[in-house]
């Protein structure tokens, strides 16, 4: 049996506007994003809500957000197809989000991995919104009955958390209101490594500019960088299984299969004995290839502020326009009077 209309299949997932996108970023969730556009209705946001967890210079914020949405724009997300927006816009994010604050149990938050990573030692010096960032996570998704959820492997854990407050939300109020989401992840390109430590995932809070390759990376840079990305001094081998103690080679195998769209077995079947010097040359060279177009795009759309406002500015009225009803229907399930 087909869906009824409110029930059918929509997509949102996010991104930070801190810093510069990644190659991680791209393969792991953005060009996902891309191709999702074709078959559901697609809100793609740019996350500056959950930015200033921890403080943002507000005009480096502003350029960020812009840059990010030229990103996701020159990757090929289409504003016209796609709902392209930027968080604070859409006030149902932080009103849903404090309902959320009042259904996730302490105990939840305490599990969150990516918490205890960002917050370090020094806990108690977080903001409270770093820790119940999940939630507003859970709010941007559920906003919309959302169900499908493009991210990479680092958000599983948070994508469980928003089935655990839709659950304890339904459960509660005896209602089947919030859908329980699906995350998709691609496995080639769920997790980037950093090119300096196959251990780390890439990532914009590495020090290192050597670490990752940036959308804004111009072919010089991309050379360097894989140039100086560390490796080992054996050949590729003949199965990516035979990779399992060679984290860096294992990455950039990971990083060429991704970027190729293939499977990692089939690039160690094509350059197999293959040493890491040569591999690196035909992986710049496709690097360049699929990265130098939207690197171009973004710098021509990062000329014209207007264009990009007005994208932003119209995503926003429609992302309002399907929350709305989302929550005066919370809000009459919960017992606020007036809805
Ligand atoms: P953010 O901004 O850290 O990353 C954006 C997306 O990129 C993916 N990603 C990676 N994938 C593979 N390898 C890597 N090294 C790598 N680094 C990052 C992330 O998994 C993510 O999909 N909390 C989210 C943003 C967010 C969101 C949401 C996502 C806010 N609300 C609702 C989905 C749904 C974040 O910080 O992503």
């Amino acid at each position: 049996m087909g869906k009824s209309p409110e029930k059918r299949n929509r997509v949102f997932s996010g991104v930070q506007p801190t810093g510069q996108l990644h190659l991680g970023n791209y393969l792991g969730a953005i060009r996902n994003w891309v191709k999702l556009q074709d078959s559901y209705e697609c809100l793609y946001c740019v996350v500056d809500l959950h930015a200033i967890t921890v403080f943002q210079d507000p005009k480096a914020l502003r350029a960020s957000t812009r840059e990010v949405a030229a990103a996701l724009i020159a990757s090929g997300i289409d504003p016209e197809k796609s709902i392209l927006f930027n968080q604070s816009r859409v006030a149902a994010h932080a009103e849903l989000a404090w309902i959320f604050n009042c259904v996730a149990r302490i105990g939840w938050l305490n599990r969150m991995t990516q918490f205890k990573d960002k917050a370090g030692k020094n806990k108690e010096k977080a903001s409270v919104g770093l820790y119940v960032y999940p939630n507003l996570m859970a709010a941007d998704i559920l906003a919309y009955k959302a169900n499908l959820v493009p991210v990479g492997e680092d958000q599983r854990q948070h994508l469980e958390l928003t089935r655990d407050i839709a659950q304890k939300f339904n459960n509660d109020f005896g209602v089947d209101h919030f859908p329980l989401v699906d995350p998709l992840i691609l496995q080639e390109a769920a997790r980037i490594m950093s090119l300096r430590d196959g251990r780390q995932k890439m990532s914009k809070s590495d020090p290192s500019d050597y670490s990752r390759i940036n959308m804004t990376d111009d072919t010089d840079a991309i050379a360097q960088k894989i140039r100086k990305a560390r490796t080992d001094a054996e050949p590729l081998p003949v199965r990516v299984k035979d990779l399992a103690n060679r984290p860096e080679a294992a990455n950039l195998v990971a990083i060429f299969a991704a970027l190729a769209e293939k499977s990692r077995d089939d690039v160690c079947a094509e350059y197999e004995g293959k040493g890491f010097a040569d591999f690196k040359k035909v992986l710049t060279a496709l690097m360049v290839e699929k990265l130098g177009p939207i690197t171009g795009e973004m710098n021509r759309l990062m000329a014209d502020h207007t264009h990009i406002d007005g994208i932003l500015n119209d995503g926003a009225g429609r992302a309002r326009d399907l929350a709305a009803p989302v929550l005066r229907e919370t809000h009459e399930i919960m017992g606020f009077l007036g809805a």
